[in-house]
């Protein structure tokens, strides 16, 4: 399976170097200008409120004050209550004229109805509200009221207070918070960049580690004390990968080595037989029977290819069975005619047991599967004795077929390999009662041919019997297909 192409570079390289670092400074740079801008604005806001309530109060107490105040009568007793209003406030500047704008009483600083408009004056009376006024290099924050007098004259009271100080305190608020960002713009960086070489650090080494690896080490694992422990799954998934590459080496080997030597006997036996024969003047019937001989083994070697061909489609997934409604017991009953010569031979009892339905299958397969087995079960079973064939429906999807047959049991460490290619048991290496051994790739036809119609094959092997266990599934056939 070929993986998605991406072009993931195994060096800590110069784009991640610099992309990483700068999207983390400016997101970061975003992220606190964003919050300096709502700090500045909120806090303005919070102190310009301030203010405004400071020269409403400031108002209300002077036009209080006016409205006790008789114009006849001395100015010296309004004087001293204005101050007493006036102590607790700082910074605030107030203007009372009258009609003709005769200052009734001004504090020290700047003139402010002459400087700030008339219009401006009867707007802020008009709203009843405050506005900002930047004169010079100072700023104000203003508001305006007519009162009326004891005596019924009417009054322009100006009330300013300086923004001065605190626009100062917002500019220097606002300096340490850029001096904040800019900071941070130095630090993110190159933290992020720390951080990559640290993650990146673990990774080249294993990286280096597994270019390493070759095919003559496949046998190498990485331990898992090579990377930090968040790598520690990445290793095992790794160590997983190379031990099942390594498998599939060793097994690739062992089937070249396997096929080698299969085929190296009976092209041995035909080279030995053929000197022989061109060694010394034969008879006619001398060279039939060596001709018979060679034939046999041509017959064996046709047969391993065309085994070894059959496994190769089943590996290629090309092995697809040609579906037809199939009667096992009837198939079996044919091939028990088939084996009824050799199993005579032996005077073993062939039996067949159970009911299953018809599956779906491919005859010649599902013919070749069946013979294997009962060719092994004859080849295994003393003399004299009974090979069982139990068919049954386990389920509404499944259906069970046990070949069982007596004999010396196989033992439990051969069990798992005996479908693989070549796979014999050390007894059957050695050459049966004809001469002859099998090649070992019975099995792992019958293994290919179950799982190309989705089913599956066990084995079980104790002192009373062996027995091979195969589920198919209930196919249901596709009308389009009938
Ligand atoms: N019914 C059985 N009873 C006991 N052992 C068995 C039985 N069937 C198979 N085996 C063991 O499993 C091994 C593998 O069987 P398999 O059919 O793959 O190869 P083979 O019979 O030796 O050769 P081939 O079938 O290729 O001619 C056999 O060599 C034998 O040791
Ligand atoms: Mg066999």
């Amino acid at each position: 399976m070929l993986l998605p192409k991406t072009n993931y570079s195994s060096k800590f390289h110069f784009p991640t170097a610099i992309r990483m670092p700068l999207i983390a400074c400016l997101s970061t740079c975003a992220l606190l200008y964003t919050l300096s801008y709502f700090i500045e604005s909120s806090f303005e806001k919070y102190l310009i409120a301030q203010n405004a309530i400071e020269l409403h109060s400031v108002i209300d107490s002077v036009e209080r004050e006016l409205s006790y105040y008789d114009s006849n009568k001395e100015i010296s007793e309004l004087i001293p209550n204005i101050l007493l209003i006036l102590t607790s406030h700082s910074q605030l500047f107030i203007n009372i004229s009258d009609e003709n704008n005769n200052i009734l009483y001004k504090t020290r600083g700047p003139d402010l109805p002459q400087i700030f408009k008339k219009k401006n004056i009867d707007d802020l009376i008009v709203s009843d509200g405050t506005t900002i006024w930047d004169y010079g290099h100072s700023s104000y924050q203003i508001n305006a009221s007519r009162a009326i007098s004891a005596d019924n004259k009417k009054y322009l009271i100006t009330v300013a207070i300086s923004r001065n100080l605190q626009l100062e305190f917002t500019q220097r608020l606002h300096n340490g918070l850029l001096i904040i960002i800019m900071i941070c713009c130095i630090l993110v960086p190159l933290g992020t960049l720390f951080t990559i070489y640290l993650t990146q650090k673990p990774i080249n080494r294993l990286i280096k580690k597994i270019s390493s690896i070759n095919s003559k080490s496949l046998n190498e694992r990485i331990p898992r004390s090579f990377v930090p422990a968040k790598y520690s799954s990445l290793v095992d998934a790794f160590n997983e990968m190379i031990s099942r590459m390594d498998s599939i080496f060793q097994r690739q080997h062992d089937f070249t080595a396997d096929i080698a030597h299969e085929m190296r006997t009976p092209i041995t036996n035909l080279t030995t037989q053929t000197q022989i024969a061109l060694g010394n003047a034969r008879t006619t019937a001398e060279y039939k029977e060596i001709l018979y001989s060679n034939l046999e083994e041509f017959e064996r070697l046709s047969q391993i290819i065309t085994d070894m061909l059959f496994l190769a489609q089943a590996d290629n997934k090309q092995l697809v069975p040609q579906l037809v409604e199939i009667d096992l017991a009837s198939v079996y009953i044919t091939m028990f005619d088939y084996y009824e010569y050799l199993s005579e031979e032996k005077n073993i009892t062939l039996k067949l047991e159970g009911y299953c339905p018809s599956i779906l299958g491919d005859h010649l397969m599902i013919r070749r599967a069946i013979s294997n087995l009962l060719s092994n079960a004859i080849r295994h079973t003393p003399n004299g004795e009974t090979i069982t064939v139990t068919l049954s429906k386990i389920s509404n999807k499944r259906i069970k077929v046990v070949t069982s047959n007596p004999g010396k049991p196989i033992e439990a460490k051969h069990l798992p390999l005996l479908f693989d290619r070549f796979y014999r048991t050390d007894e059957s290496r050695q050459r049966n009662n004809e001469g002859t051994t099998g090649t070992g790739i019975g099995l792992a036809i019958v293994k290919s041919i179950v799982e190309a119609h989705k089913g599956e094959i066990t084995v079980e092997s104790d002192d009373k019997s062996t027995r091979f266990i195969i589920l198919f599934p209930l196919l249901i056939k596709n009308k389009k297909s009938q």
